[in-house]
């Protein structure tokens, strides 16, 4: 079984008193194979592994969803156990905010755009806590998937802006038979859903316009909030009844 710590001067001590690499992925919980393979990537490329789990409540828009959100640490922990993790981090929030939300990270560019633009403060709430956990963290590597590109961007500019000592590795996409990227939310689609959101994957990979991906999207029943193209991704986010789903592929030539 993993060793569980949720006292970050705790953790930090451990850390202080621990030799060799450490590999870093932070999560909310809920794991599924996307989170795996960051882990797995961690295992592989460190000596020690540190996961943690903290469902992080400044970076939800709604109250509701921050709620709503499923927390299922016994599996969490089961199955980090099998992936023969040895550190778990599992913070509280008083733990993690002692300065009562006073202290925030702001990125004025990047965060400005696509996600920025639909989920004001989603990014500030989300740096803050990156920050936070990588100063407790102490890695020597933390694991970031591209299936948050634009998160991935604006963690990879904090570090170097702010001189972090810690190298932000992304780990590639990870996706069902079907196409559709894996993530926490899928959980959430009916069956029906399920099978239409495999289009949101489809689309991004054809050669359609940005435009015309978008009005497909809305014909097959999605509400689509923006399809882009940024960093040599394509990258767009859509509503699938109250589901919202994100992804992005890399352009082809990049
Ligand atoms: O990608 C996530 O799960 C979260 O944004 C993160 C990086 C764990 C911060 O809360």
């Amino acid at each position: 079984m993993p060793s569980i710590v949720s006292d970050p001067a705790a953790w930090q001590r451990q850390r202080a008193a621990l030799e060799g690499t450490l590999g870093f992925v932070p999560t909310m919980g809920n794991l599924h194979e996307g989170h795996m393979a960051l882990v797995r990537q961690a295992k592989a490329e460190n000596d020690h592994v540190l996961v943690s789990i903290f469902v992080n409540p400044t970076q939800f828009n709604q109250r509701a969803d921050y709620d709503a959100y499923l927390r299922t640490l016994a599996d969490d922990v089961a199955l980090l156990d099998k992936a023969g993790v040895e550190f778990v981090f599992t913070p509280d929030e008083k733990a993690m905010y002692p300065d009562n939300y006073e202290m925030q990270v702001q990125e004025t560019v990047l965060s400005q755009q696509l996600e920025g633009k639909f989920r004001p403060g989603h990014f500030q709430g989300m740096l803050t806590v990156v920050l936070k956990l990588l100063n407790i963290a102490g890695a020597t590597r933390a694991y970031f998937g591209e299936k948050d590109f634009q998160q991935l961007m604006l963690v990879k500019k904090m570090a170097q802006a702010f001189f972090l000592p810690v190298d932000i590795v992304a780990v590639p996409t990870v996706r069902g038979k079907n196409g559709l990227a894996l993530s926490s939310r899928n959980g959430r689609l009916s069956p029906a859903q399920h099978e239409q959101a495999v289009l949101l994957s489809q689309l991004l990979r054809s050669e359609a316009a940005n435009d015309a991906v978008a009005q497909k999207l809305d014909a097959a029943g999605f509400k689509t909030e923006y399809v882009a193209t940024e960093w040599g991704r394509r990258l767009a986010a859509a509503w699938l009844g109250d589901v919202r789903l994100i992804d992005n592929v890399k352009v082809q030539g990049e």
